[in-house]
């Protein structure tokens, strides 16, 4: 296991920006981690397992061992008339995953295209997009204990999935890194296209009875007008969460605004789309030096150069700030600032 120095982070993270580890090193099975859990230097010091970098934002150098999961491998584990079940190292890039399962006609997680990031990573937040979240197709979450260096399993439940969120991101939080995700996926046609985005361009394209491949390609191209890809100009997607609020909230707002879009939650509450109350904060497409937010999604911070993780985290304290002031409601980010 070889352990790197003063590793630069620049084509480490999706938002290009300029940081270094003062510790880095690779695991590319179980065995690596269990060995490098066993280290003075990992006993002695912070640390981060990064995936592809794209859900982060490091605004100082990081003081500690970054561990950069490169487990791969994805096998079916289990096969009956209706399902299959699949388990995808951590390390695999998610959208190679999606890519084998729409090859094959597993249905599941087509909605979930061109989501930058690892599998392992894919848990921690229940990575979601056009009406589907991550946790719908999760049967299992498998990983290695930190204070142990134990394996541990976890079923869907245990995990406690929400919006966002779920056990790896609270209770578990440095307690765990996740090796392998165990994903069921149906071998009956099943698709979701019921968001409004994906159903206006269905209609546009004539396509009334979309398969898997429809699915792909359709989000595919929705994604690409909309959002900016990483390869093209540094970002790390949403930056913030759609929040929810109160329904007393919301009848508020919509005394000056009722055209405000919302979502159904539960009978108290709402959610409401974080880009449409930035954008009319009228911070879409604005510019601070090398940073700003995406020209066609507000929500995405992005840097057009060089701009530094303090600018770009001062940057979002201004939206923050104005969307709490226009409308009373705090917006959090979903990006992990270091
Ligand atoms: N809108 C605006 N201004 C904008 C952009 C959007 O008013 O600049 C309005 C839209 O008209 C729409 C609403 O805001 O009514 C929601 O916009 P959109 O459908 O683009 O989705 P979103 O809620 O902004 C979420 C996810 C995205 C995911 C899309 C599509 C979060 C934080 N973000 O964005 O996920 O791709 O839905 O399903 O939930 C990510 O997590 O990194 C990410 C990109």
């Amino acid at each position: 296991m070889e352990i790197i120095q003063n590793q630069s982070l620049l084509k480490l993270n999706t938002f290009r920006v300029d940081a270094k580890a003062k510790y880095f090193t690779v695991i590319k099975s179980e065995n690596d981690l269990k060995e490098i859990l066993k280290t003075d230097l990992f006993i002695q010091n912070k640390f981060l397992v990064l995936g592809s970098g794209s859900n982060i934002l490091f605004t100082k150098d990081f003081d500690g061992l970054i561990i950069k999961n490169e487990i791969s491998g994805i096998k079916k584990i289990n096969e009956t008339e209706d399902t299959v079940e699949i388990e995808v190292g951590g390390g695999v890039e998610w959208d190679d995953f999606v890519l084998y399962s729409v090859e094959n006609k597993f249905y599941g997680v087509e909605n979930l295209v061109m989501i930058p990031g690892k599998v392992g990573a894919a848990p921690i937040q229940n990575i979601g997009a056009y009406g589907t979240e991550v946790k719908d197709t999760i049967s299992k979450v498998k990983g290695i204990l930190i204070s142990s260096g134990e394996k541990k399993e976890f079923s869907n439940s245990e995990c406690c999935f929400g919006y966002r969120d779920s056990i790896f991101k609270k209770e578990l939080k440095g307690e765990i890194i996740i090796t392998s995700v165990v994903f069921t996926l149906s071998k009956k046609k099943s698709v979701n296209i019921g968001y409004g985005s994906l159903k206006s361009e269905f209609e546009k394209q004539n396509i009334s009875d979309p398969d898997i491949t429809d699915v792909y390609n359709v989000i595919k191209k929705v994604r690409t007008e909309k959002l900016p890809g990483v390869e093209e100009i540094g970002s790390a997607g949403s930056f913030f969460k759609n929040p929810v609020i109160k329904r007393e909230k919301l009848l508020e707002i919509q005394k000056d605004f009722p055209e405000i879009v919302f979502y159904e939650i539960d009978e108290n509450s709402v959610k409401l789309p974080a880009a449409w109350l930035i954008d009319k904060c009228g911070f879409k497409g604005k510019r601070a030096g090398d940073t700003g937010t995406y020209k066609n999604q507000a929500l995405v911070i992005v840097n057009y150069n060089k701009a530094t993780g303090k600018e770009i985290e001062e940057f979002s304290v201004q939206i923050k700030n104005a969307v709490l002031e226009k409308f009373g409601v705090e917006i959090t980010p979903e990006v992990n600032i270091f």
